[in-house]
């Protein structure tokens, strides 16, 4: 895929590492943890890459797209958040860390994990860029320190455009499958599942694990950054966004659809709120 017309995709080198304002940011131990995790994950998009391509094999250009746009996107994005890390703590060995993460996480990608529907498969991989766009959102318009946010910036538009082209695709593919609203539902959900689970705290394990003198507190620790990023969310997390963009995908007429987004943009404010009060009301 060509980018679109007038559009300028911007480069590592033009961002100005040099002019991070390290006082800003380098006591935020919740922002080391998420920065660190994002960089390992987006660096591994080269496996993800090739497992895609052996799905779409039949498909030029997805193939194209995913060998010459997303992967070297996903890549720059990995590698900008791990020059930024390594700015603000320059002790932390990202490179053990990481080899320590790819050891782990590596064995979890295979093409055992795609939805053997190459339509639905796009569905997942909408649900991945949703996540990935709603979440540096979230970070951008938190962020205060300068190069973080143009950072945050450039990243968030680019996993924009990639949910745009992954639903383009599952479109394509959809018209010869033709699933209806509930596989593609079911989809969703499984997804959704998927990305709450392993890779999060697999990443998050070998950061903590080579910076932390306290392995015992591993899970402690934890257990403290999903609360804090729990707190993040709540506050700051764009819901409807997300729902929205989850349900461009489901084949529905307007109104029930309009419906079900709210009520589970409700429903998904709800769930992140709540665990919060418990803690509160039990300590
Ligand atoms: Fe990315
Ligand atoms: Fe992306």
């Amino acid at each position: 895929m060509t980018l679109e017309k007038g559009h300028r995709n911007w480069r590592l080198e033009d961002v100005d590492f040099n002019a991070i304002r390290r006082e800003m940011v380098s006591s935020d131990e919740r922002l080391f943890y998420l920065l660190a995790s994002a960089s390992f994950v987006e660096i591994l998009s080269e496996l993800y890459t090739e497992n895609l391509i052996a799905h779409y094999q039949e498909n030029r250009d997805a193939t194209l797209w995913l060998k010459e746009t997303w992967q070297r996107e996903e890549v720059q994005h990995g590698r900008s958040f791990k020059a930024y890390v390594q700015s603000v703590w320059p002790e932390f060995d990202w490179e053990k860390s990481f080899a320590g993460f790819m050891a782990e996480y590596a064995q979890l990608c295979s093409l055992a994990n795609l939805e053997s529907s190459r339509a639905l498969e796009m569905v997942a991989r909408c649900v991945v860029e949703t996540g990935t766009s709603t979440l540096y959102r979230c970070l951008h318009d938190c962020a205060e320190e300068p190069v973080l946010k143009q950072i945050l910036a450039n990243i968030k538009a680019d996993e924009v455009r990639h949910f745009g082209k992954f639903r383009h695709l599952f479109i394509e593919h959809n018209r010869i499958e033709k699933k209806g609203a509930l596989p593609i539902f079911h989809a969703i959900l499984k997804r959704m599942r998927e990305i709450d689970g392993e890779d999060g705290y697999i990443a998050f394990k070998h950061a903590y694990l080579c910076r932390s003198n306290c392995p015992e507190n591993l899970d402690l620790e934890w257990r403290r950054f999903k609360s804090g990023l729990n707190a993040l969310i709540v506050r700051h997390y764009p819901f409807n966004m997300a729902i929205e963009m989850l349900f461009s995908l489901v084949p529905l007429p307007v109104f029930p659809k309009k419906l079900l987004e709210g009520l589970l943009i409700r429903l998904a404010r709800f769930l992140f709120a709540n665990p919060l009060r418990k803690r509160a009301s039990t300590s």
